[in-house]
């Protein structure tokens, strides 16, 4: 038992921001990263698209690599399929939703962005996070498949332009009452990668909030009094496709203890 791994799914790099902390709470943690390249982007696919495909997917991983648990790594798969992907599999599946509860606890102003993919500032999911948690703010919401092809050149070697972070930033700040912004959920987790680079374009005073530490900590709860092993071992890393771009995001992240890609 105390080998099988947790399996962390996104449709590219942004489920790293969500790996990161969960190895800081559990760093002997076996990991396996699977990146759904063949289907990247989500944000801009519908939802019948999404719902059919994520949980098909995440079928045939369980089964090949059977995890202890399974993260959710990506906004846009959690809000259109966490129910669907639950239902289909019989281990644990933590979902990553929109940061509002923390954004609202943090807003002085009581206006707050939320920065996500196309898909997901649409969803009922996040009308219902903003009508259970911010029901006394104002929720604007942006979505860029922009900054998701950002962060995701960011990690194959591609720095971001400035102008281009600012620019869509700026969709989001430049709304009506946008400018009493205080604080920006990054509600895909492809941004906090870029979390710099945001941090940069943004007036000064705006804070950045991200699921990814609430995720680690609920990992960390349903994995209390499991068995890890006792050193960290390589991570695996999965893609539905391995072209050029994923051979350099790989070459990345063999710097940072992950193995081989392997395709699935
Ligand atoms: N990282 C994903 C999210 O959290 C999706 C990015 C995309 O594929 O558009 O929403």
């Amino acid at each position: 038992m105390n080998d099988r791994p947790l399996l962390f799914f996104d449709s590219g790099v942004g489920g790293l921001s969500v790996v990161a902390p969960t190895l800081e709470l559990l760093p002997t943690a076996p990991v396996v990263y699977a990146a759904d390249s063949a289907g990247f982007p989500y944000g801009t696919k519908s939802e019948a698209e999404i719902a059919a495909r994520v949980p098909a997917l995440l079928g045939r991983l369980v089964e090949r690599y059977r995890p202890r648990l399974v993260v959710i790594a990506c906004n846009t798969a959690s809000t259109i399929a966490l129910a669907h992907v639950r239902s289909a599999l019989d281990v644990p599946v933590v979902g990553t939703v929109p940061a509002i509860k923390p954004a609202a606890e943090m807003s002085k102003t009581r206006v707050i962005g939320v920065l996500g993919t196309e898909a997901t500032v649409r969803q009922p999911y996040v009308d219902d996070l903003a009508a259970r948690f911010a029901a006394d703010c104002t929720v604007l919401r942006y979505g860029s498949a922009r900054l998701v092809e950002l962060a995701e050149g960011a990690l194959a070697g591609f720095a971001p332009p400035t102008e281009d972070v600012a620019t869509e930033l700026a969709g989001l700040l430049n709304q009506p009452g946008g400018e009493r912004i205080d604080v920006v959920v990054n509600a895909c987790t492809h941004f906090p990668l870029l979390e710099a680079d945001l941090v940069a374009a943004a007036p000064p005073g705006i804070s950045f909030v991200d699921g990814g530490p609430g995720i680690a900590r609920r990992v960390a709860y349903l994995t209390a009094g499991q068995d890890w092993p006792g050193q960290a071992s390589a991570h695996r890393l999965v893609f539905t496709r391995l072209g050029d771009r994923e051979q350099r995001i790989a070459g990345f992240l063999a710097t940072r203890g992950f193995a081989e890609p392997e395709l699935l």
